[in-house]
Order: C-alpha cells, then structure tokens, then sequence
C-alpha cells in the first residue's frame, strides 16, 4: 500500500473511533456558512490538529476542526475550516479531508465558499450555486501517480456539480422564497486578490465568481466517485468593479451579515440530498 493510502486510512480509522455516527454527508464550511454548526445535533468536534497526518490551517476565519452530527436528519461531517493551496501546503494535503470523508462512507460533499464577483448583475451578499468552474491556477491535486484505487487516471468532469443535487437547491430556493444565482467559478491561487485585468480576464473566459479554494476538493470528489454540489457567498464585487480596495475585512464583514439566511438555506437542502 502507498504511503497516501495509508494516511487516508489512518486518518480514517482515527475519526470513526471519535465521531460517533457514520456520516453519509460530508460539508466544507467556507467563509460565510459557520452559523450551519448552530444546527448540528449531538456535534462532536475534533481539532484537524489531533488527526493522524491532518495539517492545520492557519487563515483567520477558518477554525481548524471536524464537527460530527446531524443536521435536518442526515449524519454529517463538517469541515469548520478548511486547509488552502496559498498557505502553501501541498494539494494532496488540502484535498486529504475529501479522500477521509469518502473513507468513513461519505457519498455526498457540500462545499462551500466565499468568493468575489465578477458578474457586474450579482451583489455583495448573493449565494450563488456553483454549476461550472474554471482552473486558472495551472495546478491539479491529481498530479503525480494515480491510484487506481482511489479512482481513475483521467476522470470526467464534464459534470463536476451534480445536475439533480443542483435541481434539489434550486427547489429549495424556491420553496423558502430565497433567491439564489448561478454560475461559473473561478479557481485563482491567491493570497493576492486578483488585479482588475485578471478580472476582465476571467469574465471574458465565462467566469462568474472568483475565489482561492473549493476547486480542488471538487475535483478530487469526482475522482473519488462523490457527488457534488457547490455554493458561494458573494462577499464582495470582485477587483475593479468598484472604485475601491479589496479587503479580508470586507469578506469577513459581508459573511457575518448573511450568516443566518445562508444557514437557514443550506440546514434545509441538506435534508434533501
Ligand atoms: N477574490 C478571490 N477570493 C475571494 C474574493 C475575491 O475577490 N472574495 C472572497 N474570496
């Protein structure tokens, strides 16, 4: 067995002695979408930091820990905090998460986000449905050897976001009475924001949001056969929309402002994937 292998199934192995369920659901909580763990029923956490091979990332905002539970009736396992390809860990360290998930059972993966828009029609605050994503990045968690195990050398991803788990948010959407948008996202490296020529750049190629994550996991997901659904939150108009500077503090600050609807939403679909 690889060295990898044996790190997903040590990892593994660790948190099925802690997490007390068998979670079929597995969420990324990104930016703006923390206020899902005031949801969690029975919640046992466990610090990335206390698992076998896990690293631990270092970003303001982003927490450090799985939150095992159930939410609306499904047994999940939440990522409070997710590890960045910018803080310089290796891809295969920041997809680690989605290889343990799929090891303890995990069929479904939820992953979310903050990013910046780069569609003039969305507004700072939007949750927008990821149904595409463009790699800007020049990089893929699947370099190096394949592992057949895991999955295929060169996986399709002609449909990376499932189209029925998309058909269930657009239902929730409509049954809260919650607008959502829907639309490309934008894989750039960071921690840089993006110069406002990157930005023209990217809505000329079809991109509609802009952010520093989520790519990775999504592709690794597929490789490992999980369905997956995506969501943004809007923080900010991307770099040169607007006459003014981008900030962390405005990311953070528009996230904190639609924490509960976001919750309200995502608590909601979750029972229905
Ligand atoms: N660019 C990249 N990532 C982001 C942004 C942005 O404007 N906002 C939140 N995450």
């Amino acid at each position: 067995m690889s060295e990898y292998m044996r790190k997903i199934e040590a990892a593994a192995a660790f948190l099925k002695t802690r997490a007390g369920i068998e979670p079929r659901v597995g969420v990324v909580l990104g930016s703006g979408w923390g206020a899902l763990l005031t949801g969690v029923e029975n919640p046992t956490a466990v610090p990335y930091a206390e698992v076998p091979g896990m690293k631990v990332s270092s970003v303001p905002g982003h927490a450090g820990k799985w939150i095992f539970g159930t939410v609306n009736g499904q047994p999940c396992a939440i990522m409070s905090g997710r590890l960045h390809y910018y803080e310089g860990h290796a891809l295969a360290d920041v997809t680690l998460p989605v290889r343990i998930m799929k090891a303890m059972g995990v069929c479904v993966l939820i992953l979310t986000n903050a990013a910046g828009a780069v569609n003039t029609a969305f507004e700072p605050g939007d949750l927008m449905l990821i149904t595409d994503h463009i790699n800007l990045t020049g990089a893929n968690p699947l370099f190096g050897p394949n592992e057949d195990e895991l999955g295929a050398r060169f996986p399709d991803m002609s449909r990376v976001y499932d189209p029925a788990l998309l058909d269930a948010a657009r239902a929730v959407s409509r049954e809260q009475g919650f607008p959502v948008r829907e639309g490309v996202y934008t894989w750039m490296t960071g921690p840089s924001f993006e110069t406002p020529a990157e930005i023209r750049m990217a809505r000329l190629l079809g991109g509609d949001a802009v952010g520093m994550s989520t790519v990775p996991e999504a592709i690794v997901a597929r490789h490992a056969g999980l369905r997956v659904l995506a969501a943004s939150c809007m923080t900010n108009m991307a770099a040169g929309v607007l006459d003014q500077p981008l900030s962390h503090q405005e990311v953070l600050e528009t996230a904190a402002r639609v924490e509960r609807p976001f919750q309200r939403y995502l608590y909601e679909l979750i029972g229905r994937v």
